[in-house]
């Protein structure tokens, strides 16, 4: 029996799975990890966490998982106070009402379109943008409409407003730096969006750490902006993906609704445990923060020096242009064992930043390859 023969949804038909391909290779740079490891004494400590955990394991865990968003809702502020970011979340701070969690960002957003979207509603987005969008938008039934970039992929607050007008969408999706260009937001846009209409606007902060710190985020907006949900994760900075754990940080009636669409308990105590705990070590998770940053801007500039050209990024991934054929270039690449991402941009690849040996890897195998 195939998928097409079952009495699958009439708007699922034809439609393709989130499919970043999955191959064992030493030098992974596809999905914008943190490819540094978590160190050893960490991941210990994490691991008595999860021992205690598993002494409770036949009750359901906390639905509210109050320690973990106590724990988030400091790392919010401390982040915030470290960066650009002078007004903290919230101007004397976020507090637990204002956290939100899930099994990864993925889950997040999804949870903010089965409450705020759902059929006969729309959600507003600017591709090339992050490829689960559209498809978080199908599965809870959501219409996924687009508009255009400006030149090298920056959005204006003029672009967004006019987004907005044309469409008038429910939610409004902003990348911020955006997947799988690494091009930054100015707050602008959130702002002139937010007064644009009276929906969603959610700013998705997944590689927010890996910004200059001088510049200011999302988070700064949110006093006064019920309507502004900003969505983080602890999968890229803070090496933490196979943990699946992401969060929100909004208006506690914002998180209210996500309560209405949550399955009980959807965080396991197992999940919890672990990132409560990966907390603890702030310092030594995000310690490779910097090396990730300085590999990033140098894949920029030897991209640049090998005739490609390499867009600016605040993240942890550089997209490069000018390559001749990028599936070519992918296969190329998976010869030398090093597996990178063709995104469907023409002539482009995206490559993340990864050890100085696995960046120095990718960059000799390229200029081995040629265009
Ligand atoms: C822009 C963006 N948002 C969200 C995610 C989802 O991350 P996770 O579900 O691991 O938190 C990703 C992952 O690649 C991403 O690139």
């Amino acid at each position: 029996m195939s998928l097409d023969e079952l009495p699958v949804r009439d708007d699922l038909r034809g439609k393709k799975p989130y499919g970043a391909p999955q191959i064992d290779v030493s030098v992974q740079l596809n999905v914008n990890e943190n490819t540094h490891p978590v160190p050893v004494e960490v991941a210990d400590d994490i691991a008595r966490s999860v021992r205690d955990a598993l002494m409770t394991i036949n009750r359901y865990p906390d639905r509210e998982f109050t320690a973990l968003r106590t724990a988030l809702a400091t790392y919010v502020n401390d982040g915030d106070a470290q960066t650009g970011s002078h007004e903290l979340a919230y101007g004397s701070g976020a507090t637990i009402d204002n956290l939100w969690a899930a099994n990864g960002s993925n889950e997040v957003l999804q949870q903010i379109l089965q409450a705020f979207g759902g059929p006969g509603r729309t959600v507003l987005g600017f591709p090339p943008t992050y490829s689960m969008y559209p498809l978080l938008a199908e599965g809870t039934g959501t219409r996924w409409v687009t508009a255009s970039r400006g030149a090298n992929f920056v959005i204006t607050p003029d672009i967004a407003v006019a987004a907005i007008r044309a469409h008038q969408p429910d939610i409004v999706f902003f990348c911020a730096p955006n997947n799988p260009t690494g091009t930054p937001l100015d707050l602008d846009v959130v702002r002139a969006a937010y007064d644009a209409f009276d929906g969603i606007v959610v700013v998705d902060e997944a590689y927010h750490e890996f910004m200059p710190d001088s510049q200011p985020r999302a988070t700064t907006l949110l006093q006064g902006r019920p309507r502004l949900l900003v969505s983080r994760t602890m999968s890229k900075a803070f090496a933490f993906a196979g943990a699946r754990v992401g969060y929100l940080i909004a208006d506690p009636a914002a998180v209210d609704a996500l309560r209405l669409v949550r399955l009980p308990y959807h965080l396991s105590a197992i999940t919890q445990a672990a990132a409560t705990a990966a907390l603890r070590h702030t310092p030594s998770m995000l310690a490779m923060v910097d090396d990730i940053r300085e590999q990033r801007d140098r894949l920029v500039a030897e991209l640049t020096a090998l005739g490609y050209d390499a867009h600016e990024s605040h993240a942890n991934f550089v997209l490069f242009g000018g390559v001749d054929n990028p599936q070519a270039t992918f296969r190329a690449l998976l010869e030398h064992d090093i597996i990178i991402r063709d995104v469907g941009i023409p002539h482009s690849l995206r490559v993340t930043a990864g050890t100085r040996d696995e960046t120095s890897a990718f960059l000799t195998a390229l200029a081995e390859i040629g265009r």
